[in-house]
């Protein structure tokens, strides 16, 4: 310190007794005052200071007045130009009960982090309860590790240690996708199983899906042409109605029978009924073979046919038993 008696000394003192004159008379910003100076918005307390806010302002952190404290740091720094705001709720009389939060500026960037509780005192209803006061607590409480029982005899370090583990270890129930499974076949072959006659709705079989037609089982048989029929030769084609009765090697339609002269005249024979499309073939013979007699037909039609008896000699005669048969060759022609 300079000598106040020296020329530096006695002007340093001069510049000291006047600063402290102008702190008195110089009335301070209300925020280095001893209230602080209130605000309403916190943004707005940006020089070093004591502010305070209520619980209506803004970006004020603790629900309810707020004591704020601001630090400016690094002005001559402009990259590091930072200002500290801490806030405190202190209202309550209890000191335990103070709450502190803490936010910076980086006055650079124009951006406050967000509000951080840094401290939260202790609500402590029972500050010192007594010993006996505590409840659920053990009855010993083992110094040593020797003195801790029930504990087991060793502490296995390795899985192949750990002994009575099981041996497998099966999963709960669950599903998987899909699409996880791997190593699936592409085709999936049915198990045998069968199925009925009722389930073929539609389709054609192949004739080699058919069991042969034989004498002892039933199966496709091919029909015979009228060719094959009329050979007579194939043994493993089927005759229809219509081509068994149009083979040219058996009649259409046949009938016999024995019938009697009359009297007098012819005696008129009548067919089956519908038994003949065209007038038939009739051949009449003796039905009497101790008399000698010539039969005569006329009159075929292919209802009916007369018939009558002569002797040898060409005299009429009567009474006479004559066989006869009618035959129709084919559908369109009695001789065929
Ligand atoms: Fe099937």
């Amino acid at each position: 310190m300079a000598d106040r008696r020296s020329p530096a000394g006695v002007f340093a003192d001069i510049v000291s007794r006047i600063t402290a004159l102008e702190r008195r008379i110089s009335p301070l910003p209300t925020r280095l005052g001893a209230r602080g100076m209130e605000v309403t918005d916190l943004d707005e307390a940006l020089e070093y200071g004591t502010y305070w806010a209520r619980v209506s302002a803004a970006n004020n952190p603790v629900g309810n007045i707020a004591l704020v404290e601001v630090f400016p740091y690094g002005p001559e720094d402009p990259g590091y130009h930072r200002i500290m705001q801490e806030a405190r709720f202190p209202t309550i009389t209890s000191s335990n009960q103070i709450k502190t939060w803490r936010r910076v500026l980086d006055v650079a960037n124009g951006t406050w982090t967000p509000w951080v509780e840094v401290s939260q005192a202790i609500i402590d209803a029972v500050p010192n309860p007594a010993w006996g006061d505590v409840t659920g607590k053990p009855s010993s409480f083992p110094s040593t590790w020797s003195d801790v029982s029930g504990k087991p005899s060793t502490f296995p370090s390795t899985w192949g240690d750990v002994s009575g583990k099981p041996s497998t270890f099966p999963p709960s129930a669950h599903t998987q996708p899909w699409g996880d499974v791997t190593s699936k076949p592409s085709t999936f072959t049915p198990s045998a199983h069968t199925h009925a006659a009722s389930d073929i709705a539609s389709g054609t079989f192949a004739a080699a899906r058919l069991p042969a037609s034989t004498e002892s089982a039933i199966g496709g048989i091919e029909i015979a042409t009228q060719a094959e029929v009329n050979a007579g030769t194939d043994n493993t084609r089927a005759v229809t109605p219509s081509k068994l009765r149009n083979s040219a090697n058996i009649p259409w339609a046949m009938a016999a029978g024995i019938t009697t002269t009359p009297s007098s005249g012819y005696q008129t024979v009548t067919f089956p009924s519908g038994r003949f499309s065209q007038p038939p073939v009739v051949t009449a013979t003796n039905g009497a073979p101790s008399v000698v007699t010539i039969s005569r037909v006329v009159n075929v039609t292919t209802t009916s046919f007369q018939v009558g008896t002569w002797t040898v000699a060409g005299t009429q005669i009567n009474g006479r038993d004559v066989m006869w048969t009618a035959v129709q060759m084919s559908s369109g022609s009695g001789p065929g």
